[in-house]
Order: structure tokens, then C-alpha cells, then sequence
């Protein structure tokens, strides 16, 4: 069986626990899977399975390596991608404005696409990006007492991805099984 890789960009660790459950729940499913951040992507001419990518948002844009990474590499197996954010917080886990943009800019078109809200820590911020954060945060509704820390990543919407996930490849495995009607997420 191919083993899946499962790329995460983060900068607060959010989008790597996202990854990390994710690939448990793989795991339970018996699927194989690899786990490593997108700044040092592993051989990517290796016959995967699928390919995960759980990305966060700053000011706007995924991270620089995330960009990289779709300019710089040909997928060969199908791709699913994964947007975390603040904004994503007030969704019920369809693509953002933010994902939308990255999978156009990238020509990218994954079986499965979700966005997932993040998660707000003020205490580990430096001093100018609390400052933003507040002021974001003002704007947008959200607290803005700068001690305070909150998680809104709604787990359900992460075990949604990843069964969504492991219903396609165990498709892909099997392609004799009944076909599945759709894999949006
Ligand atoms: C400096 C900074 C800028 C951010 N900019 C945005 C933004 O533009 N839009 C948004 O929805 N969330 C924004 N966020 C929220 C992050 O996407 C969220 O905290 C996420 O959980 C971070 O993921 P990570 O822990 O994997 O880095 C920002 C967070 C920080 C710290």
C-alpha cells in the first residue's frame, strides 16, 4: 500500500496539530502516512498515495513556502488541502476567500478542499503582531483583551476532512468498490 503524505505549514503549531490529527485519524483506518512541514518536503517523485497539505494564514496569504511548494513541485498523486485561519471561524468549512485564492493562483484542483478556523493565542505574539491581531480582531467581532488565548478549530470539521480523505483513497485502493457520488468535503 502507497503511504500518504501529509505536509503542514505553521508558524503558532495550529496547522501542525491540525496535521497531526488528521494523521491519526488516517492512522486508524489503517492508512499509511508521513508527516513533515513544508519547508523541507520530502522526495516528492515517491509514489504517494495522495498528498495532504494543511496550510495557515498571516496577514492574508498562506505561508511563503506553501507557494513555493505548488510553484516548484508537479503533483503526481491527488492532492487535498486544508486552510487554516481566524476568518475560517465564522464558516462551516467551506474554501474562504483565502483558499480560494491560493488554489487559483496555483491552478490547483483538490478531490477534497476545506477551511478550518485556528486558533487565537495573544500571549505569544510579538508586540506589533498583538497590536494587528487586536485591531483584526476588533474589526471582525472577536475578543480583543490581549491576554486572552482561544481555540476555535472545530474538530468535527477536521475529522469531516480526514474521513473524506480516507474514503478516497480506500476508492482509489479499491476502484472495483461501488464509486463513491462526490468528495466534497
Ligand atoms: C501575525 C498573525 C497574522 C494573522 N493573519 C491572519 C489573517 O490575515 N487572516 C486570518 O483569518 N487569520 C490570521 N491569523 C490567524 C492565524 O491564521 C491563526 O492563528 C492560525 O491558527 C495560525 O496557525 P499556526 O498556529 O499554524 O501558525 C493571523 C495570526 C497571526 C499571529
Amino acid at each position: 500500500m502507497k503511504p500518504t503524505l501529509i505536509l503542514y505549514a505553521s508558524r503558532d503549531g495550529q496547522a501542525k496539530h491540525i496535521a497531526q490529527t488528521v494523521q491519526q485519524h488516517l492512522a486508524q483506518q489503517a492508512l499509511h502516512c508521513e508527516l513533515a512541514d513544508l519547508k523541507y518536503p520530502p522526495n516528492m517523485a515517491k509514489n504517494w498515495q495522495a498528498i495532504i497539505v494543511v496550510a495557515s494564514v498571516r496577514y492574508g496569504r498562506h505561508h511563503a513556502e506553501v507557494h513555493q511548494f505548488f510553484e516548484h513541485n508537479t503533483l503526481l498523486a491527488p492532492l487535498a488541502m486544508m486552510s487554516v485561519s481566524l476568518n475560517a471561524r465564522k464558516g462551516d468549512g467551506t474554501p474562504n476567500g483565502y483558499l480560494k485564492k491560493l488554489l487559483a493562483q496555483h491552478h490547483l484542483q483538490p478531490f477534497t478542499a476545506m477551511s478550518v478556523a485556528g486558533r487565537l493565542d495573544y500571549p505569544r505574539y510579538g508586540w506589533l503582531d498583538r497590536q494587528m491581531m487586536r485591531l483584526i480582531m476588533k474589526m471582525t467581532g472577536g475578543p480583543s483583551d490581549g491576554k486572552c488565548c482561544v481555540e476555535y478549530t472545530n474538530w468535527q470539521h477536521v475529522s469531516k476532512f480526514a474521513g473524506t480523505v480516507s474514503r478516497y483513497i480506500q476508492q482509489e485502493q479499491n476502484p472495483n468498490a461501488k464509486p463513491l457520488s462526490q468528495f466534497g468535503a
